[in-house]
């Protein structure tokens, strides 16, 4: 609680303080004048750097629907991806489609017009532990560096978890293998994946390139990122879910965790909770049920994967977003 002067000790009090010398002023108003500097130049560059220039982002689940989307978003906001599924063939539309982004943006001037981007394609199971531990991180994180100048750059990194499985029946009803496989998949793929390239994140330790990102404002000022994609049901139940909202729930605990574990270390985690959204996972969909489900969101329709790959850029961005769970559904979680 703040202490209260009573009125003869505060006067006694402004009395006795020192009068601030000329020099004093001098340096705050020196002080002032290169604060405004230093915005006016940051403002300058952000301007003409995109807002994830420099950095290099992991994403699972990235052969398809959101993951696609949103690697397809962080190559259009400068970072080189590194894109991780099982189908090559899905995983190459993608990567052609972050290439297309790159070009056009350094070509109309939004990235840096020296700067050449990196996708690249790494494929595997992203449930299994062996996979993560098997992975030369290092060496991905080189071969996709943006090389300015003909040299090699490499910035923060980000991981995104979107892979992502999901089995619609009721638990007594579940097999023991289709519950695993949820398990394994939604909740112990991001563990592995958040523990191995965590580590990774820690050993950042900034580059001239990178450097000039962590001062931005709205720009990467971490040594990494994490994104988790839970889900809707990580908060709310629903019949026929139990396994699938029990390893989203799952995922939102370990966000949590995480966000509190590695932030004073210069980690954010953060989690997207998507409603419904149109994708292979939805288009599976019986179509009862797709109708009752869209009859009780306020929005009308099913969210696209583009909307959720919007919010992923802000939580990748956004240099004060730790913890910060994003829920978007369209309004259904409000009624
Ligand atoms: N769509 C929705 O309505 C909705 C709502 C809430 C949350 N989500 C979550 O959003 C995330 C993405 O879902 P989506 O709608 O984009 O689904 P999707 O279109 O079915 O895509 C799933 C992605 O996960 C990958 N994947 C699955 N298991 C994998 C494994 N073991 N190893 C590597 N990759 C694996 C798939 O890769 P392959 O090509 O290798 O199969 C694919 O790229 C999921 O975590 C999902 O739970 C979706």
């Amino acid at each position: 609680m703040a202490t209260r002067l009573s009125t003869p000790l505060r006067h006694q009090f402004y009395r006795n303080a020192a009068r601030p010398s000329p020099s004093f002023y001098y340096m705050i108003q020196h002080g002032q004048q290169q604060q405004q500097q230093n915005r006016a130049l940051s403002t300058a560059s952000s301007l003409t750097r995109p807002p994830l220039g420099g950095t290099t982002s992991i994403i699972t689940g990235a052969s398809r629907g959101i993951g696609a989307a949103i690697a397809t978003a962080f190559a259009s906001k400068g970072s080189n991806c590194i894109l991780i599924g099982r189908d090559q063939t899905a995983l190459n539309r993608t990567l052609e489609a972050c290439n297309n982004t790159s070009n056009q943006s350094s070509g109309d001037g939004s990235s840096s017009a020296t700067s050449q981007q990196r996708h690249i394609v790494e494929m595997g199971d992203i449930s299994s532990r062996e996979f993560w531990t098997s992975l030369n991180l290092k060496d991905l994180i080189s071969q996709s560096s943006s090389s300015t100048n003909g040299e090699t750059q490499s910035g923060p990194l980000i991981l995104v978890n979107s892979a992502g499985v999901t089995h619609s029946s009721l638990l007594l009803r579940t097999s023991a293998s289709q519950i695993e496989s949820v398990i394994q998949t939604n909740l112990m793929g991001t563990l592995w994946a958040s523990q191995i390239v965590g580590k990774q994140m820690l050993r950042f330790r900034g580059n001239s390139n990178s450097n000039e990102a962590q001062t931005q404002p709205g720009a990467v000022s971490t040594k990494g990122v994490i994104i988790n994609v839970a889900s809707l049901l990580a908060t709310h139940g629903g019949a026929g879910s139990a396994a699938y909202a029990a390893s989203k729930a799952g995922v939102l605990g370990l966000t949590r965790s995480l966000a509190a574990e590695l932030g004073a270390a210069g980690i954010r985690v953060n989690a997207v909770l998507p409603g419904y959204i149109e994708s292979d996972m939805t288009k599976a969909m019986a179509p009862k049920a797709r109708g009752e489900a869209l009859s009780r969101i306020p929005a009308g329709r099913f969210g696209s994967v583009d909307e959720i790959a919007e919010a992923a850029v802000f939580l990748a961005s956004n240099a004060y977003a730790n913890n910060c769970v994003i829920t978007l559904d369209g309004g259904l979680s409000a009624v």
